[in-house]
């Protein structure tokens, strides 16, 4: 990690809470938040960001779980990134892959959300990951790289784009990736980013990992050279676990 990637550590609460438990989650990720050195995000689900936003301090950053391509229209039961972001968003988590599996969603269409981030203002959180019957017969690598020429849109750059590697099979499973695995894995997306987009774009993009991230194993994971952070489920939510997290940033 450089000093132009500030670590993040992000929340993805998924289809969990209500207002009362949003609240008192975000409150104790405000308490603390001045004491880590992360930039700190939490992504609640849509229905609960006014609530969140209400009750975060401005140390901590907020972000959808995903958003619709369109500015506006007849889409029933979306939301906009124009909507997130006039909600108080500054980030959209896009291309998760429980989007990409529930609703299967295409790396056309992960990318076309992506463009609806940046136009609308958002720095788009832009996830990727190998199954793992990929990774079981050699894949990994290929499956990124098509995935990251697919997602991730023309004009990124380290500013409005956030990368997030999250191997499917690691997703709230309790498995995790080896340490060698993860930079592996790393230090390719950002020859890939280098190659797409220049020198500046790979050496101020922020990598996140993701997949059973935890108190016990963050340490580790968050001093590999090209992991800048973590995008983190479960454990995001308990403020305790998820400040240890970002307290385990180096
Ligand atoms: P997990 O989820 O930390 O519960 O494995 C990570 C994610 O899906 O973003």
């Amino acid at each position: 990690m450089t000093d132009a990637r500030r670590p993040l550590i992000a929340g993805n609460w998924k289809m969990n809470g209500s207002a009362t438990f949003a609240t008192e989650l975000a409150q104790g990720v405000s308490v603390g938040a001045p004491g880590v050195l992360a930039e700190l995000l939490v992504c609640p689900p849509s229905v609960l960001i006014p609530t969140v936003a209400a009750a975060l301090n401005e140390t901590v950053a907020l972000g959808g779980q995903d958003c619709h391509a369109a500015e506006s229209g007849a889409h029933t039961g979306e939301n906009s990134a124009e909507m997130l972001k006039d909600a108080g968003c500054g980030y959209v988590i896009v291309g998760h892959s429980e989007r990409r599996t529930d609703h299967g969603e295409t790396n056309e269409q992960v990318c076309a959300k992506a463009e609806a981030a940046h136009r609308a203002g958002l720095c788009a959180v832009i996830c990727i990951g190998e199954t793992d019957a990929e990774r079981d017969t050699g894949k990994t690598l290929d499956v990124i790289s098509a995935q990251l020429a697919g997602s991730v849109p023309a004009a990124s750059n380290a500013a409005n784009m956030v990368i997030a590697y999250e191997p499917v099979w690691a997703i709230g499973t309790g498995r995790t990736p080896t340490n060698d695995d993860v930079q592996e894995v790393h230090a390719h997306i950002r020859a890939v980013v280098k190659a797409s987009r220049g020198d500046a774009a790979a050496a101020g993009v922020r990598l996140l990992y993701g997949g059973s991230m935890k108190p016990e194993n963050a340490k580790g994971l968050l001093a590999l050279a090209d992991v800048d952070g973590g995008l983190i489920g479960g454990a995001s939510l308990k403020a305790a676990d998820f400040l240890a997290i970002a307290a385990s940033c180096p």
